[in-house]
């Protein structure tokens, strides 16, 4: 049960102050009842807005197709980011959208969107060894020698002190490769190359876990079910 004015503004409908004037206003019901406090505790699922049930009161997980130019971090000072993509409304939740990771600003592909935190921690954790399948085109030839090397997990990234994990590197053709990672650490694929003397030109991201990006073109998003991953609680 929450609260009506602090549920219509966690979801991104208005202000408190306003949901306070669109209770006194008539247009809020709670079982198809008018509603006149709005301070009274409701079943989200029981409550509408000018007739329609209110947009994903338990929270949203979203699958984007990244395009090349957005970051995914919500400072405005890195620039135009992800979230631009989303509805108004969804942009003004609380708890907030977030990604699940980070892909750089100039990596495009799979990325996880959701407001339920618990998801974010449980798929970021490097316990769980979600596999990442990245596509990369890089500067040099690339040497079937690099299969053993990644795959080792002894691969050291500069200023580390710990390994990176096994990682499965499979040559598509002579610069461009497919690499299936578990864990993610900071710029990751590009300096995993760099340790070999390989310069990243471009990266996708094709898969996370059991998902891909079917037919989803750059910036735009599909949903997945809340349990996509197993239960959550907020
Ligand atoms: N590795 C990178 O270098 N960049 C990304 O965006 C993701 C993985």
């Amino acid at each position: 049960m929450r609260r009506l004015d602090q549920l219509l503004a966690n979801l991104g409908y208005c202000s408190r102050s306003e949901a306070r004037d669109w209770v006194k206003s008539g247009a809020v019901t709670v079982r198809g009842e008018e509603a006149d406090d709005f301070g009274a505790r409701v079943n989200a699922a029981d409550v509408c807005v000018d007739g329609a049930p209110l947009d994903h009161p338990d929270g949203l997980l979203l699958l984007l197709n990244k395009p090349l130019g957005l970051v995914c971090s919500h400072e405005a000072r890195e620039g135009p980011n992800v979230y631009s993509l989303l509805p108004e409304r969804w942009r003004r939740r609380n708890p907030q959208i977030t990604s699940v990771g980070r892909l750089d600003k100039d990596t495009s592909g799979l990325i996880l969107l959701t407001d339920l935190s618990p998801l974010v921690h449980r798929l970021t954790s490097p316990k769980h060894k979600v596999a990442k399948v990245y596509r990369a085109t890089v500067d040099r030839d690339l040497s079937d020698d690099l299969i053993p090397r990644f795959a080792a997990g002894t691969l050291m990234l500069e200023g580390e002190t710990e390994p990176c994990a096994p990682a499965d590197l499979r040559i598509i053709s002579s610069r461009e490769a497919e690499l299936t990672l578990t864990e993610g650490r900071y710029h990751q694929v590009r300096r995993m190359f760099a340790a070999c003397g390989a310069t990243v030109l471009t990266l996708h991201r094709a898969r996370f876990g059991e998902l891909d990006l079917g037919d989803l073109a750059p910036g735009a998003w599909r949903e997945l079910p809340l349990d996509q991953f197993g239960s959550v609680a907020r």
